[in-house]
């Protein structure tokens, strides 16, 4: 009950937020599922990620860290690439999909193994349908 509440209350607020209709693109705190248009067809479950409450759950304070820009193929740390989507570049011909799901992959679950923190289980990640 509580979950679905909290769930509830992004859509609360955009409903009171007239210009949030008018609004072309979400803003971020809005996001409560990671839901890359580049998967076409999904074979898992969904997956839940409260952005800005993940975010300021996690310390990460900088946008950079996931949405990256390389320059001279390293991190650049003063550009973001923050209202793209992953799949805008990470998406290649061919077996796609697996390129896509696997960049998101070595990102999310690469950081929570790296600081032993935050779900590395499939069914942790992919719960919602
Ligand atoms: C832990 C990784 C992470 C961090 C840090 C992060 N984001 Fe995001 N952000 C995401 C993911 C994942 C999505 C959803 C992508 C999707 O579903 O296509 C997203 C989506 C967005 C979107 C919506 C883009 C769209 O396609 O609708 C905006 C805007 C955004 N983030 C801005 C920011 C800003 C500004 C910051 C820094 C204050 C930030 N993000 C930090 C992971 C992150
Ligand atoms: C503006 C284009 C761009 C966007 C948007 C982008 N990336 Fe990247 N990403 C790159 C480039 C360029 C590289 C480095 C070259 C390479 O290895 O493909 C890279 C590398 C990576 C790597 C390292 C790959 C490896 O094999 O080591 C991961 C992981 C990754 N990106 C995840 C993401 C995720 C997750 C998102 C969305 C939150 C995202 N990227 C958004 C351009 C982008
Ligand atoms: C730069 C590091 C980092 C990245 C990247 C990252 N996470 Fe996390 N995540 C964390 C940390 C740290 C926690 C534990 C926070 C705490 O103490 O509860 C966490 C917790 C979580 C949780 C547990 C519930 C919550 O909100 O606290 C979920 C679900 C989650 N992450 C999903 C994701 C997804 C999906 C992505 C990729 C789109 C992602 N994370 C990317 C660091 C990261
Ligand atoms: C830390 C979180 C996390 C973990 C752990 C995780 N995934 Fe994912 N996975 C994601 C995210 C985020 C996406 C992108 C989802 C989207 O945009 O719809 C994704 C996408 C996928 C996709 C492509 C989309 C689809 O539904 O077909 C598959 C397949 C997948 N994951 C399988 C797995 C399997 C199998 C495991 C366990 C070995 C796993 N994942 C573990 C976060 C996670």
């Amino acid at each position: 009950m509580k979950a679905k509440l909290k769930r509830l209350l992004p859509v609360l607020i955009l409903l009171m937020g007239a210009g949030i209709w008018l609004s072309p693109a979400l803003s971020q705190e809005y996001i409560e599922r990671v839901a890359d248009s580049g998967f076409t067809k999904q074979k898992r479950a969904g997956v839940p990620f409260f952005h800005d409450e993940h975010n300021e759950k996690a310390g990460v304070e900088d946008c950079y860290i996931c949405h990256h820009v390389y320059t001279d193929g390293v991190i650049d740390p003063y550009d973001s690439s923050e209202g793209m989507e992953c799949s805008e570049c990470h998406l290649s011909e061919g077996d796609s999909d697996l390129s896509l799901a696997r960049v998101y992959h070595l990102q999310c679950k690469g950081c929570h193994q790296e600081k032993k923190a935050g779900p590395v289980a499939c069914a942790e990640c992919h719960k919602e349908l």
